[in-house]
C-alpha cells in the first residue's frame, strides 16, 4: 500500500480519510490514507517524519498551507500564485507542491452545480488564504468580472494586484473593494471568509445577489447553514463547500496517482453519510 495522509491542526473532523478511502476502492489504487495532528510549530518536522517513514505525499490543511508552499522544492504555477499548497507529493528529487482548492471549487460549480462561469459576474468575499487559493482558477474559467471584497480592503487590493497579469490574459475585469462598497449584483457569490465558522453572519448585503444567483460558502455541515438560509431567503440558490472538498480531493488523488476518481458519486455518498 502507498501511504498518504492529511496534516493539520485541528484534523480530527477531517472528511479526507473517508473520501480518499472511497477513491481508492473505486479506482482499485493501492492507497492507504490517514490523518496526522501536527503541533502548531511542528509542521516541517511532521512532514519530514512522514516522508522518512515512506509516505508518498499528503494533503495539508489549516493552518499549514502557506508553510507547505515554502517547504516545497517545486511549486506548480497555480500553487506559486496562491502562495499556498494543499497537496504535496514526495519524489526522489524533492517535494512537489500543488494547490487544488481552486480547481476543486471550479469543478464543483461547473460539473456538480451545473453553472458555467464563462462570461459571468462573480463576487469573491474574503481575501485570506481561502480566497487566495481560488482566485487564479476562477479567472482561468473566464468570467466577465470578479470583484474581491474584504473587510480589510488592502488585503483585497494586494490579492488583486498579484493576479493582475492573469486577469489581463483572461480578459477579466478584476477589482478590489471594501465589504460595504460592493456595487451591482452578481451571478455567483462566493463566501471565502471565516464568518460562517465564527457564526457572525453573512458579511455582504443581499443586494449583491442577482435573482437566482448561485451563492456558495466554502464551509460545509452546520457551519454553512446560516449562509444557505440567507441565500434561500433572498432568492438565490445556496451551495455549501462539500462539493469543493470532494473535488479538491479528486484533483489531489490525480496529482498523486495520475487517475481521476469518480468524484460526483463520492460527493453523493458523502452527503448521504452526513445526513444520517
Ligand atoms: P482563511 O485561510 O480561512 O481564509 P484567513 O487568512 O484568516 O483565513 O482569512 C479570513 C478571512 O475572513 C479574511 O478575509 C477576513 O477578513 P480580514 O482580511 O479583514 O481579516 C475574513 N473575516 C474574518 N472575520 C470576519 C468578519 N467578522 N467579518 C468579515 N470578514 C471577516
Amino acid at each position: 500500500m502507498d501511504r498518504y495522509c492529511v496534516m493539520g491542526n485541528p484534523v480530527d473532523h477531517s472528511k479526507s480519510p473517508w473520501i480518499h478511502a472511497r477513491f481508492a476502492e473505486l479506482t482499485g489504487e493501492p492507497v492507504e490514507y490517514g490523518k496526522r495532528l501536527v503541533p502548531m510549530d511542528g509542521f516541517e518536522e511532521g512532514l519530514r517524519a512522514f516522508r522518512a517513514e515512506g509516505g508518498k505525499g499528503c494533503n495539508v490543511t489549516v493552518p499549514f498551507k502557506f508553510e507547505a508552499a515554502r517547504l516545497a522544492d517545486f511549486r506548480s504555477a497555480r500553487a506559486a500564485l496562491a502562495g499556498a499548497c494543499n497537496v504535496l507529493r514526495f519524489e526522489a528529487d524533492g517535494i512537489h507542491g500543488e494547490n487544488t482548492d481552486g480547481i476543486g471549487l471550479v469543478a464543483d460549480l461547473q460539473r456538480n452545480a451545473g453553472i458555467s462561469l464563462g462570461g459571468r459576474d462573480v463576487l469573491l468575499v474574503g481575501a485570506g488564504g481561502a480566497a487566495a487559493g481560488v482566485l487564479g482558477p476562477l479567472l482561468e474559467a473566464r468570467p466577465r468580472r470578479i470583484v474581491v471584497a474584504n473587510r480589510t480592503v488592502e488585503k483585497a487590493q494586494a490579492l488583486v494586484q498579484r493576479h493582475a497579469m492573469l486577469a489581463n490574459e483572461t480578459y477579466a475585469d478584476l477589482q478590489a473593494c471594501a465589504l460595504h462598497a460592493v456595487r451591482g449584483a452578481f451571478d455567483v457569490v462566493l463566501n471565502a471568509t471565516a464568518t460562517s465558522m465564527a457564526g457572525t453572519g453573512v458579511p455582504v448585503d443581499a443586494a449583491v445577489l442577482k435573482p437566482g444567483a448561485l451563492a456558495c460558502d466554502m464551509m460545509y455541515g452546520p457551519a454553512a447553514q446560516g449562509f444557505l438560509d440567507w441565500a434561500r431567503e433572498h432568492g438565490a440558490v445556496g451551495r455549501d463547500g462539500l462539493g469543493m472538498l470532494v473535488e479538491q480531493a479528486a484533483e489531489a488523488f490525480q496529482f498523486w496517482r495520475g487517475i481521476r476518481p469518480p468524484s460526483a458519486q463520492v460527493l453523493a455518498e458523502l452527503r448521504r453519510e452526513m445526513e444520517r
